[in-house]
């Protein structure tokens, strides 16, 4: 009996497989999203096939027929089967576990570790924002993913990695490393390009420079919402310039309500380019100035330059608010305060001095007259007739009983 002998055979097979296929245990690592393909290889003779998570079932079928049956896991749905292999599709982190493929002729069985690479908060950053680069698998796993850089330096072991200030060079493809597997995650830096501090002569035009490294209009898909923005003088004194409007997802200029004749700037969309022209600069136009962009959940981008004019020649330079730094004009301005000082001090002191002396001077005229007074009227009773008699009498032809008299008189005197 050729077809008996055949099962015993095939029973004898399958038994020793099994035993040798339930050894080989192996490990797949897939992205989260991705499809997996679970195998089950050398079935040349078997025709039914079961796979198994953990010890519940998820399919069964006939790989001759293609006939299935499914039970109602979650896994379920996205399953079938090619061949005796198990495809899963849009692996989620809950689907990691132990997959165990049955056939008469053996058991084959798997580990499936769902990986998840993912940042927070999610991309694209604004330059400067801290990031956490994570590379999470699904179930425990002994295995430490690795962290490699765009430009393939590895960084850190461990499933997190900390950008705590994330720049343009940050950007590109990060690779999280599990078991020779690659896991990408893509970032991208959305910021304002770095540009030099200006010099302008009087009476030119400067462009101050605003630059985005990519337009918004880029990332508008990923609800990028501009709340404020545009252009200030923030030094020495506070003034806003010019404010951007988002129109769909690309900026503009609002020009509503401008009268600086002094600013020129586009009407069209500006893509990167958030540039504002200065036209006929000014010795007050020098100063610090700020251009920034608000965005609605993901925070502020801020550039700052600082434009300093210099004067006609001969003219003084103004150097912009540096703090403490004697400007000219600074010097100039200090100058004339010292000489204000001075000369105020000097008037002062002058008046001061000018009151005293017409006080003094009142005061002694007044102390002269009082003192001739009083001694007018200490004279009064001595003098009157009797002096005036002594006087005439002195004054009579000199003989000697006058003289006398006189002299009488006079002692009285
Ligand atoms: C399948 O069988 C062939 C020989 O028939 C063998 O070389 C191969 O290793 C087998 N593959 C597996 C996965 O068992
Ligand atoms: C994984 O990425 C590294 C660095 O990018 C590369 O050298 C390596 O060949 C890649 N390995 C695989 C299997 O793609
Ligand atoms: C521009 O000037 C400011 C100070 O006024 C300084 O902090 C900044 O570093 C300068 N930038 C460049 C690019 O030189
Ligand atoms: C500013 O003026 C000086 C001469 O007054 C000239 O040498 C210099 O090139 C000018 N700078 C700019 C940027 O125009
Ligand atoms: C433009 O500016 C005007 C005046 O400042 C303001 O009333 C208006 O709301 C602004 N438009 C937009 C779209 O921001
Ligand atoms: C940006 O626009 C200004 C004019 O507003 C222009 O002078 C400048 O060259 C532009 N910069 C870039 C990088 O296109
Ligand atoms: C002022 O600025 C000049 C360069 O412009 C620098 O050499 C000097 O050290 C500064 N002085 C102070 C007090 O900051």
């Amino acid at each position: 009996m050729p077809n008996r002998q055949t099962w015993l055979w095939s029973d004898f097979v399958s038994l020793t497989v099994l035993y040798l296929g339930s050894v080989r245990c192996k490990e797949f690592y897939v992205q989260l999203g991705m499809t997996a393909n679970l195998p089950c290889d050398n079935l040349s003779k078997v025709t039914e096939v079961e796979w198994m998570y953990g010890a519940q079932l998820i399919i069964r079928g006939n790989v001759k027929t293609g006939n299935t049956f499914r039970e109602k896991l979650p896994v379920s749905s996205r399953a079938r089967l090619i061949g005796g292999s198990l495809q899963i599709r849009n692996v989620e982190s809950a689907d990691s576990g132990h997959y165990t493929c049955k056939a008469k002729t053996k058991n084959e069985e798997h580990d499936l570790y769902v990986v998840t690479v993912s940042s927070s908060p999610s991309g694209p950053f604004l330059r400067s924002k801290k990031v956490d680069l994570r590379c999470q698998i699904g179930k425990s796993s002994k295995i430490k993913p690795k962290w490699l850089r765009p430009d393939e330096t590895p960084v850190s072991e461990g499933d997190t990695h900390t950008l705590p200030s994330v720049d343009f060079s940050d950007e590109g493809k990060w690779v999280c490393q599990i078991a020779d597997k690659n896991f990408s995650l893509n970032i991208a830096v959305l910021g304002i390009l770095p540009g030099p501090n200006l010099t302008v002569n009087e009476s030119d035009s400067v462009v101050l420079p605003c630059v985005l490294s990519n337009p918004v209009s880029k990332y508008a898909y990923q609800a990028f919402q501009l709340l404020e923005g545009g252009w200030a003088q923030i030094s020495p004194k506070s003034d806003h310039l010019l404010s951007l409007r988002m129109e769909g997802s690309e900026l503009y200029w609002n020009k509503t309500g401008v009268r600086k004749k002094e600013l020129q700037f586009s009407s069209e969309k500006l893509g990167t380019n958030l540039s504002l022209m200065l036209k006929d600069v000014k010795m007050k136009h020098a100063g610090q100035y700020q251009c920034s962009l608000k965005f609605k959940d993901k925070g502020t981008l801020k550039f700052q330059v600082s434009l300093q004019v210099k004067g006609q020649p001969g003219g003084s330079a103004v150097v912009p608010g540096t703090h403490g730094n004697g400007s000219i004009k600074g010097l100039l301005f200090g100058l004339n305060l010292w000489l204000w000082v001075a000369i105020g001090v000097g008037s002062l002191v002058v008046i001061s001095l000018i009151a005293t002396v017409v006080c003094l001077y009142q005061r002694h005229k007044r102390m002269k007259k009082r003192r001739r007074q009083k001694r007018r009227s200490i004279r009064q009773p001595l003098t009157a007739r009797d002096y005036c008699q002594c006087n005439r009498s002195s004054r009579g032809p000199p003989n000697g009983r006058q003289q006398e008299t006189s002299y009488k008189k006079g002692h009285q005197c």
